[in-house]
């Protein structure tokens, strides 16, 4: 017995010798297959988290660094450069399902993400995330292609928006056989002159309690009650006569799956699923608060001189995404996530710098234009 002491006693002064030492992330591939993945989980993961507007895809791997923790799994700290889609967060449709705007239409930026793969233990959950997104410098297209139609986003608030949304949608219920909608929120606005102003909008609606005889003074709903589509609709005003335009894409029912959106576990290719309330937290979605945000900011280009210098990258894109500001880490609390009665607690790290990343980061972008990729 007596011989184990001083070897316990080494082992302990190598483990405690080590704290100061080198950072244990290790910088990642940003095309490695395995990162891909754990990327493209990561973000469906804040895609199911938020509530408001659309959904979010890959465009490339920023940076990856990994940070292996005994019987935990791994932490990744993840910068994504991210498009938006045509879907709402609200449709619950995977990125991968969804498509991305058009170049002149493009909403782009870029998304920290700390996330935890745990393949054994089944466990794949976002920490913490932020995204700061912008649209696509309206400059730089008219420069690329002075004489194509490109309709400029424009204010929410314009009252010649809200009139091409209940217009059309005053079209789609008089098409539609019974069931009315009225308007929840506008969600997107932009015009452009075609023969006459012309006004495209895309909106949230739901269920009306009017009915058909009633007309279009029921249009107009209390923004609080559940969306349950998006429309995508037109007004367009020519000399003689105007033209509206409306379809409408109607969410899957999200009732059948109650918590299912905020589930700390899910599946892997080659893993079964994981049955739901075994290993859910069990508060609703309502009752967890989001674990991250997105924030819009208007055109890079916008307020800027002509001749403008560049903007500095840092500010480009700013996102912040911290849970401790101490180099040395801070433990959290993970127990939630698995299964087992013992108190699992994760080191994690300020998030890293861009100093030290992998060489093969970023990786390459799906949609390469140099005016959607963040600097
Ligand atoms: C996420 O961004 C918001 C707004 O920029 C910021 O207030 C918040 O602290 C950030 N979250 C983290 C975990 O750093
Ligand atoms: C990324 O990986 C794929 C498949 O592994 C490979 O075909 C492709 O050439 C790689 N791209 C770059 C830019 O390294």
């Amino acid at each position: 017995m007596g011989a184990l002491g001083p070897l316990g006693l080494c082992v302990l002064a190598a483990c405690c010798a080590q704290s100061p030492g080198p950072s244990p992330l290790r910088p990642r591939g940003c095309n490695d297959s395995d990162v891909l993945a754990v990327a493209g989980f990561a973000l469906d993961s804040i895609n199911r988290d938020r509530r408001d507007g659309y959904v979010l895809s890959l465009n490339r791997v920023h940076d990856a660094r990994e940070h292996h923790q005994e019987n935990l799994g791994s932490l990744f700290y993840l910068t994504l450069d991210v498009l938006e889609t045509d879907c709402h967060v609200l449709s619950k449709k995977a990125w991968k399902d969804c498509r991305v705007r058009n170049l002149h239409d493009s909403v782009y930026g870029q998304c920290k993400a700390m996330f935890l793969l745990n393949k054994p233990r089944r466990v794949l959950h976002s920490l913490a995330y932020n995204c700061t997104l912008r649209p696509v410098s309206r400059r730089k297209i008219h420069r690329m292609c002075p004489d194509c139609p490109s309709p400029s986003p424009i204010d929410l608030s314009d009252p010649s928006v809200l009139e091409a949304a209940t217009q059309s949608l005053e079209k789609y219920n008089s098409e539609s056989p019974s069931k009315q909608y009225s308007l929840v929120k506008i969600t997107r606005a932009s015009n452009q002159w075609v023969v006459g102003p012309a006004y495209f909008v895309e909106y949230l609606i739901t269920e009306s309690t009017c009915t058909k005889s009633q007309g279009s003074s029921c249009l107009l709903q209390l923004s609080n009650s559940v969306p349950v589509g998006l429309c995508i609709g037109s007004l367009t005003r020519g000399p003689i006569e105007k033209f509206v335009t409306v379809t409408c894409d109607f969410f899957e029912s999200q009732d059948q799956n109650p918590g299912g959106e905020n589930s700390a576990v899910e599946t892997l290719p080659g893993m079964e699923e994981v049955p739901q309330g075994k290993t859910a937290p069990t508060n609703a979605p309502s009752q967890t608060p989001p674990r991250g945000s997105v924030q819009y900011l208007p055109d890079l280009d916008d307020n800027k001189p002509e001749d403008g210098r560049e903007t500095d990258p840092q500010e480009a894109f700013p996102v912040k995404l911290d849970l401790t500001t101490d180099p040395q880490g801070e433990a959290l609390d993970v127990s939630f996530l698995f299964l087992g009665p013992e108190e699992q607690r994760l080191l994690v790290l300020p998030f890293p710098g861009e100093g030290q990343r992998s060489a093969e980061c970023p990786g390459p972008a799906q949609e390469s234009s140099p005016l959607v990729l963040p600097p």
